[in-house]
């Protein structure tokens, strides 16, 4: 099937640089290795090749969710596929899930929970601040997944409106203060997963969890290292990421299980 108007095209070109584009018709994209004519690019499929103004060789491939998280539009920190993936396994996110997202911040872990729920679950988001959300939103319309979030401007402090949903993602610089209102918006069972990048973030977020019903808390960081792809001197690239953030994960347990801390998560 060709590649339509308005479709975003991951183009790589062949002194493998990469770009995420979006097709209009009538129009071109510019690179350093010659133009590439979007009248053109329509007439071919995805994973076919094309030529720049200059004669240089071009592929037309399909941007996916990593892609679209390295080449969003952003104006904080956000979650990247290191640490990403992971959460959402150990969140156990899934088809039909109610999930909260806190805060939204532009928006990368969002759009993954809202492509792990499908069209039938929905995901919460919440952000107290009005720019963030505007290029949060963009990003989602981008990616298509826009009708399955939705985005609430509000301070966490003022409470969460949900209750009983699976998952909940925390993302805020003092997490320790929210542990109660997760607590409550929480289905017993339901999964908690908290990134904070200080150490002191960490240990401050496990002494509340610990005066709180929730159990099975474990804390982990992920260590990547990139390789370079060439087969004659197949090694890792120079520079690595060395440290990106913590990630706490927890479950919330019910009264029967925990009566006395949970008389205060309640009030
Ligand atoms: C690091 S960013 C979140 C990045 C996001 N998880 C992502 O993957 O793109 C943290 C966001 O939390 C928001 N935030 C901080 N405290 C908040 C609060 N108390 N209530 C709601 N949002 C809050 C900030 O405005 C910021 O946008």
């Amino acid at each position: 099937m060709p590649i339509k108007e308005g479709e975003r095209v991951y183009l790589q070109l062949e002194d493998g640089k990469k770009y995420l584009i979006k097709v209009e018709r009538g129009k071109f994209f510019s690179t350093h290795l010659g133009n590439i004519y979007f009248d053109q690019v329509m007439e071919k499929e995805f994973g076919e090749e094309i030529y720049t103004s200059q004669g240089k060789k071009a592929f037309l491939l399909q941007p996916g969710i990593v892609e679209d998280i390295f080449h969003m539009k952003r104006r904080t920190q956000i979650v990247y596929p290191k640490d990403l993936g992971f959460i959402l396994l150990m969140l156990d996110v899934k088809e039909n899930d109610r999930v909260i997202d806190v805060g939204l911040g532009s928006g990368a872990m969002c759009g993954a929970l809202a492509r792990l729920v499908g069209e039938g679950g929905k995901v919460y988001a919440y952000e107290k601040r009005e720019e963030f959300i505007a290029i949060a939103r963009y990003n989602l319309s981008e990616w298509g997944w826009e009708d399955r979030v939705e985005i609430k401007e509000k301070d966490i402090k003022d409470g969460l409106e949900e209750r009983e949903v699976d998952a909940l993602f925390l993302d805020v610089p003092n997490p320790w203060d929210y542990l109660e209102e997760c607590w409550r918006a929480l289905r017993g069972g339901g999964r908690l997963a908290i990134v904070s990048p200080t150490a002191g973030q960490v240990m401050e977020v496990l002494r509340k969890l610990e005066s709180l019903p929730f159990r099975g808390t474990e804390v982990w960081e992920s260590l990547f290292r990139q390789y370079k792809v060439n087969p004659s001197a197949f090694r890792p690239t120079d520079r690595m990421v060395a440290h990106t953030t913590y990630m706490i994960f927890s479950r919330k347990v019910l009264p029967s299980a925990c009566s006395s801390d949970l008389k205060e998560a309640e009030n």
